[in-house]
């Protein structure tokens, strides 16, 4: 998760016994990063997400991860043999493509994957497809014999339960994941995380386009509303090794720690599983729980 799913996080996840993922872009260099939660995950598993838009213009960090860590992902374009044949000839890493269709989650067999995610509309953050999580899912266990990982507004430890019991080989995490300790969101942004009571506090919009457009993405309601009533067009800054930038209303970026200004007002990402955040605890502890109704 950009902006929030740093080395402390993601090593914290891994060193609990989940797949603790980093992202391709973070305000230190990726290949600290890596050593960081490596460092932090013990004997864990630590992956890297990117975007495949963007990877060609970073196949060193690609291959370097796939040297590093235990999975590389690609999320957003369509599954690529060539890519998952460089991962292999960088190193040992399992190979993950997220994707949003049952015709994607074949492509990203197809292309030799070793898992595919696939990720129901009810995501937080950027949203593949338009099919709800357990229909998908049921969908693509009848095409793929490939591991396959379910994400979507997955929040508690029954619905864990529920989607390994229906046949998925894990569930991926996001939200849960940005209200706890070892997370760079911001306080703002996590508070009002906890505050959301159900999945109709969120709401699925292509409105944080700034940087990224015509993406759908998962938002807190509250930040489209505070966004569109926001009498500017500077909506904060943000710190970055750089200096100082502005940040355009609108913009794509996840209101992390190093961004000042009005928080309510940015992108805020969000799945339908939010009404369960009750608090910000630690990774651990909602490995721990998240975990705790299988057998
Ligand atoms: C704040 C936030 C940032 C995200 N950033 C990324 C990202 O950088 N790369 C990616 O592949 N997916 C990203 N996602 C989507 C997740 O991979 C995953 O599909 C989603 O979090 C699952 O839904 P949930 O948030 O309801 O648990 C992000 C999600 C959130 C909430």
């Amino acid at each position: 998760m950009g902006g929030v799913a740093g080395p402390e996080l993601a090593g914290a996840v891994a060193a609990a016994g989940a797949l603790g993922m980093l992202c391709e872009f973070d305000l230190e260099p990726s290949t600290e990063r890596m050593t960081q939660a490596l460092s932090v995950a013990g004997d864990g598993a630590v992956g890297m997400g990117f975007f495949g838009h963007w990877l060609h213009d970073d196949l060193a960090t690609f291959e370097e991860a796939a040297t590093r860590l235990r999975l590389v992902e690609v999320f957003w374009t369509a599954p690529d043999a060539a890519i998952v044949d460089r991962a292999r000839r960088s190193g040992g890493a399992l190979m993950a493509w997220q994707v949003g269709t049952v015709d994607a989650a074949v492509a990203a067999a197809d292309a030799g994957c070793d898992v595919v995610i696939v990720q129901g509309v009810e995501a937080g953050g950027h949203v593949r497809g338009t099919t709800p999580r357990d229909q998908l899912l049921d969908a693509v266990l009848a095409k793929v014999s490939l591991p396959v990982v379910v994400a979507g507004g997955i929040g508690t430890a029954q619905q864990v339960a529920t989607v390994i019991a229906a046949g998925a080989a894990g569930a991926r995490v996001g939200t849960r994941f940005v209200a706890t300790t070892e997370s760079r969101g911001h306080p703002v942004y996590l508070q009002a995380l906890v505050d959301a009571q159900s999945g109709d506090d969120t709401v699925l919009t292509e409105a944080f386009s700034g940087g990224w457009p015509d993406a759908p993405h998962r938002v807190l309601r509250s930040a489209l509303d505070a966004a569109e009533n926001f009498d500017g067009e500077v909506v904060g800054h943000v710190m970055r090794a750089r200096g100082r930038e502005a940040m355009a209303r609108f913009d794509v970026s996840t209101p992390s720690r190093q961004v000042e200004g009005e928080i309510a007002a940015m992108a805020m990402y969000a799945g339908t599983g939010v009404g369960e955040i009750r608090d910000v605890r630690s990774a651990a502890d909602v490995v721990r729980e998240l975990v705790s109704a299988l057998g």
